[in-house]
């Protein structure tokens, strides 16, 4: 959510925060801008819509050579995507561009007491209020070179609501400063060839890659000062010093380039394989136990657990959602699944002994990140599972297990998800192996099935040609229905999000059994309808119960979709379309069944002219609740 982009070096600032921009567009690319600071003068262009408008207009006016700039690119909150709503803003008096990440709540008194001043604003934005107040608050500061940091200081104390902010002021070249509250924002640290330092600020490190593995993690209400001469200090908002975390980046520039694709997405389904694998890397034993080391919980703290929570958002919750069905099988402790954005306002029973999973690939969605703070407050245990090191969730939680998807630019979950499925059967199978509710052999025999999941999913995305030539064929639709049972309704859910999100069909999932209690009236002549279909050695005949389902669906005129394993000839006479996957145990079936279905939405996408990476409306990281 908002892009944000900050640079201070050798190099020309211009060209290294376009490049920042260009890898952080997919947080937010309803418009987008630049500021320079060259020869005491600041230097903006903004522009609304993708950044692509930005470069055209940079490209008839060139902004001058710098070597301090920031930029932003936006995911509309208050104001529409607009030229003048763009960041950065600038301060009446010239003198401080801003951009922003987040929602200054009290922003409606503030604008009020600029506006008492005469101050005319020039958007719709909570921000510009920021940009007038640093404004002020750098003229009333003490002279001195930390006096842009103390600005900010002042200002964010003044602040409500969730905020990044970067600042650069005229009179403090080569300086950036920056504030966080429950927004995210990293510090980059690089040396040039020459050895020459130079500095960058990012919503995330996607922004810097290119040019430095030595990161910063920020805490909360921090202020960072970033200057050429005197480095980075980092304090409190009330100047006391901090000592900022460091750490190296293990993601690889390349990996967050399309790589000959056509779409981010298409790359990130067919890493899916690799990132399975690099999930369980490490923490498989040879003898068949699992090794969760980086799990900071005591054996007799996840033995003392009787109740989990998961907690997470869109496609993470459906991740979720399947984690009950395994974690439950495997450890008989009851756990419920519920949206991040519901979870504190219900006041849910969580106490000591109360695990609480929260799932998030950016580490950043601010209703995750409440439900975090909110179950904390409550005593209960927080583990994260989560894609991105460094970000706020897993540094707030009391445990970890990162899964290594690496970077996922396109805003539609692929890799992250089925990396999450895979993160949730080890924390399920590493509860069950600690509180000796499987015997060794039977973890053994689980980790088996998590060893051949990597080849599993490569073998269904080499039989992936079908469904292309389905998904042209489906383009036309305006609708579409998904059913599944068991672990095949969340796979179900899932499916309509991802065809949701990227074709802007409308697409609902429904368990397969409460279809015939009100959704199968909308079902008519050629409705296309995909059915996950359990495999035939599931327990309690959910399997025929599924093939009656797809029979009900058909009888009524539907399209059938059925998505069924190898040798399941049971579904052949009512398939209008056959989807294969590979046998897989039950609890382990999403990670294979979801497969089709991801490639599905992305052709159909494609199909209908659509940007797949970047669907209108959406951002990758929903950093405001
Ligand atoms: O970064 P997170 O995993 O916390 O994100 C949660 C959701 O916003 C995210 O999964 C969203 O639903 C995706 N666009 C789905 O493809």
């Amino acid at each position: 959510m908002c892009g944000i982009v900050g640079y201070v070096g050798p190099q020309d600032a211009r060209d290294v925060v376009l490049e920042g921009l260009r890898r952080l567009e997919y947080r937010g690319y309803d418009s987008a801008g630049i500021a320079v600071l060259a020869d005491g003068a600041l230097s903006t262009a903004k522009k609304a819509g993708k950044l692509a408008n930005l470069e055209k207009v940079l490209a008839d006016r060139p902004l001058p050579a710098a070597t301090t700039g920031i930029g932003h690119t936006r995911w509309a909150t208050h104001g529409g995507p607009s030229d003048a709503n763009a960041h950065p803003h600038v301060s009446a008096d010239g003198s401080v561009a801003v951009i922003h990440n987040g929602i200054i709540e009290n922003f409606a008194p503030l604008r009020a007491e600029c506006e008492a001043t005469g101050i005319e604003f020039a958007s719709e934005t909570d921000t510009e209020v920021a940009a007038h107040l640093l404004a002020a608050a750098y003229r009333e500061a003490p002279e001195g070179e930390t006096r842009l940091a103390d600005a900010m200081r002042a200002v964010c104390r003044r602040l409500e609501g969730a905020f990044t902010l970067v600042a650069t002021h005229v009179d403090a070249p080569d300086t950036l400063v920056a504030a966080r509250r429950s927004s995210p924002l990293v510090v980059g640290i690089g040396e040039t060839d020459d050895g020459a330092a130079e500095y960058f600020l990012g919503s995330d490190v996607a922004a810097f890659i290119g040019h430095t593995r030595n990161a910063l993690e920020l805490g909360q209400d921090q202020v960072v000062e970033i200057d050429r001469a005197r480095g980075v200090t980092v304090t409190d908002f009330h100047g006391a010093p901090v000592e900022p975390t460091a750490y190296t980046v293990d993601w690889d520039a390349a990996a967050a380039e399309k790589g000959g694709y056509d779409w981010f997405m298409l790359k990130e389904i067919a890493e899916q394989p690799q990132a399975i694998a690099d999930t369980l890397l490490g923490r498989l034993g040879p003898n068949g136990e699992l090794a969760l080391d980086e799990v900071r919980l005591s054996d007799q703290e996840l033995r003392d657990v009787d109740k989990i929570f998961v907690v997470a958002c869109g496609t993470a919750y459906h991740a979720g959602l399947i984690a009950k069905y395994a974690i439950e099988h495997w450890t008989r402790i009851p756990v419920e699944v519920e949206v991040a954005s519901e979870f504190r306002y219900r006041d849910p029973v969580l106490d000591r002994s109360t695990l609480v999973i929260v799932i998030s690939q950016s580490g950043e969605t601010m209703d995750t990140l409440m439900a975090l703070r909110h179950a904390k407050d409550q005593k209960a245990r927080v583990l994260a599972i989560c894609n991105a090191n460094g970000s706020t969730i897993p540094r707030e939680s009391d445990a970890v297990l990162y899964t290594y998807a690496g970077p996922e630019i396109a805003v539609a979950s692929t890799k992250g998800f089925l990396t999450q499925v895979v993160a949730c059967y080890l924390v399920g199978l590493f509860l069950a192996q600690v509180r000796g509710m499987k015997f060794e052999d039977e973890v053994a025999a689980v980790v088996d099935d998590l060893r051949a999941l990597p080849d599993a999913v490569a073998s269904v995305l080499a039989e992936m040609e079908p469904v292309r030539g389905l998904a042209r064929s489906l383009a036309g639709e305006d609708r579409m229905l998904f059913l599944g049972r068991h672990v095949g309704f969340p796979v179900a859910l899932e499916g309509a999000l991802k065809l949701k999100e990227l074709a802007y069909i409308h697409a609902e999932g429904f368990a397969a059994g409460e279809l015939k209690h009100g959704p199968i009236a909308v079902i008519d002549q050629g409705t296309p309808v995909v059915v996950v279909v359990p495999s035939p050695r599931s327990r309690e005949s959910v399997h025929g119960k599924v093939v009656s389902n797809i029979q009900e669906v058909r009888a009524r005129g539907a399209r059938t979709i059925v998505i069924a394993e190898e040798g399941d000839d049971d579904v052949v006479p009512y398939a209008d379309h056959l989807i294969r996957v590979p046998r897989t145990p039950t609890l382990l079936a999403p990670v294979v069944t979801t497969v089709p279905l991801q490639v599905l939405a992305c052709e159909i996408a494609d199909s209908r002219g659509l940007d797949v990476d970047q669907p209108r409306n959406l951002a990758k990281s929903v950093t405001v609740e």
